[in-house]
């Protein structure tokens, strides 16, 4: 744990209950060790979409759906929020939760490498959302750019990953401390580290 634990505890007491569907799908990830962004760092996601006004959202690595609802709810009626996972499993109960928490209309999901149906689908996104095994960070931040319209927002997950961004020793503490830099020496984007969980990158594409 990166923060205080009794910093973490204290922020996670002022967090209003979810409703049902968010709370069984944290307890289910809690239960099963599904690594979810949790409702601190969903929250920062839905406000960076409400600020921008973003529509056209693509998530690369989204599990059993959790930050994908998070991302839609946000994005409100009229919204199009791209789900991916290499896992057909992950897919089929994200269909579920998805059906249950109202938002099925604007989500569409795919199954496969989250890349490869990036370069398939077609058009500029508003909100790019990076949750992928870290090793495929450095590709991501290739690809984003091109794909990210002006003042679109990218996003990344467990930046600070667990510490282990201050001694690389492991191919994914490489890859994300190679992203990190890479990131902020980019004249594309503007970007943030917010040391909230296990690290939250925030960039404006410029
Ligand atoms: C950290 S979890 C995503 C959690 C989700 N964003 C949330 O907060 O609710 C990462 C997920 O990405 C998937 N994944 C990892 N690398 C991937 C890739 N290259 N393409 C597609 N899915 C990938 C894994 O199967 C896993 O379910």
């Amino acid at each position: 744990m990166i923060i205080n634990p009794e910093i973490e505890r204290y922020m996670h007491g002022l967090l209003p209950p979810r409703d049902a569907v968010l709370a069984e799908m944290e307890a289910v990830a809690e239960r099963r060790k599904i690594p979810i962004v949790g409702p601190a760092v969903a929250r920062v996601l839905a406000q960076l979409v409400m600020i921008t006004g973003a529509k056209r959202i693509f998530e690369l690595g989204s599990a059993i759906g959790y930050s994908t609802i998070w991302l839609a709810r946000a994005a409100g009626p009229g919204a199009e929020v791209h789900y991916t996972d290499g896992s057909a499993e992950n897919a089929r109960e994200a269909r579920t939760y998805i059906e249950r928490a109202g938002v099925a209309s604007s989500i569409h999901v795919h199954v496969g490498d989250a890349l490869t149906v990036l370069s398939q689908t077609p058009g500029q996104f508003d909100f790019v959302f990076n949750d992928v095994d870290k090793e495929g960070y450095p590709a991501v931040l290739e690809a984003v750019p091109s794909r990210l319209k002006r003042g679109g927002i990218f996003a990344t997950d467990n930046t600070l990953w667990y510490e282990r961004v201050l001694n690389p020793s492991e191919p994914s503490d490489r890859a994300v401390a190679e992203f990190n830099q890479k990131l902020y020496e980019s004249t594309q984007f503007f970007t943030s580290l917010l040391p909230i969980r296990d690290g939250l990158s925030v960039a404006v594409r410029l």
